[in-house]
């Protein structure tokens, strides 16, 4: 299977050492070894969050905002790399329209590229350039819910979406601004729309759920 992943930033720098590096590593290389085709955008996690807000507080415009963030995603995407070691082909790949020629039998791993998005986006036009099956966006929550589940106990989980529902959720309860494109980018919804790619949220922290997710067993939201 081809499948592009969004690895949601804050799966890799909530530790703050080089464990969640190699644990997610490890899956990515499991997957490989399965023969699946796999490219990985890393998002920027706190790392991002923290020089965004730093930035915010000098009054940055927002693009020197989400630049700051892209550049946290390099940062991770690197850390990523290296914990792929040879499984990984070692660059950074930011542009949709060039990611084809690279895929071969290495992992590819890829960053932020344009101010105005998220890394979600970056995964979704991947996925489109290599007619990927699959996105996963791996995140630190337990997929698409009615209502936040942080504030409301009775909060239901949805098991299937379809891509409008997903994307009305987005727009009424998700920001979309530098630091904070909540669950799922909007614009990701809407290219995996006219893509027809199905998406799927899981909680990432646990890494075996990727691993399910691409086997079609995860206890996360489909959205087709
Ligand atoms: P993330 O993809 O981590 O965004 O990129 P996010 O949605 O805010 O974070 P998570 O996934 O929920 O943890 C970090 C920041 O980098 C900028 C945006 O400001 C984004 O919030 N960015 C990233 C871009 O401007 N363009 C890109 O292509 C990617």
């Amino acid at each position: 299977m081809k499948v592009s992943i969004s690895l949601g930033g804050s799966l890799l720098t909530k530790s703050q050492d080089t464990e969640s590096y190699i644990r997610y590593a490890e899956i990515f290389k499991r997957l490989k070894s399965m023969g699946h085709i796999l490219i990985i955008v890393c998002g920027g996690g706190k790392l991002a969050r923290q020089y965004i807000n730093l930035s915010n507080e000098l009054s940055a415009t927002l693009q020197i905002q989400d630049k700051i963030g892209i550049l946290a995603t390099h940062i991770n995407g690197y850390l990523l790399i290296a914990a792929l070691g040879q499984d990984a082909d070692q660059r950074i790949h930011r542009r949709s329209i060039e990611i084809k020629k690279h895929l071969g039998d290495k992992i590819l791993v890829g960053g932020g590229h344009m101010p105005g998005s998220s890394t979600d986006y970056r995964a979704a036009l991947f996925a489109g350039a290599i007619d990927a099956d699959l996105i996963i966006n791996a995140t630190d929550f337990p997929g698409v819910f009615d209502k936040d589940p942080g504030k409301y106990t009775d909060a239901k989980k949805f098991d299937k979406l379809t891509y409008q529902q997903l994307e009305n959720i987005v727009k009424k309860r998700f920001k979309q601004k530098p630091g904070d494109y909540g669950l799922f980018d909007l614009k990701a919804v809407r290219y995996a729309a006219d893509k027809k790619i199905p998406v799927i949220i899981i909680d990432g922290t646990d890494p075996e759920e990727i691993i399910r997710a691409v086997n079609g067993r995860h206890n996360g939201t489909i959205i087709s």
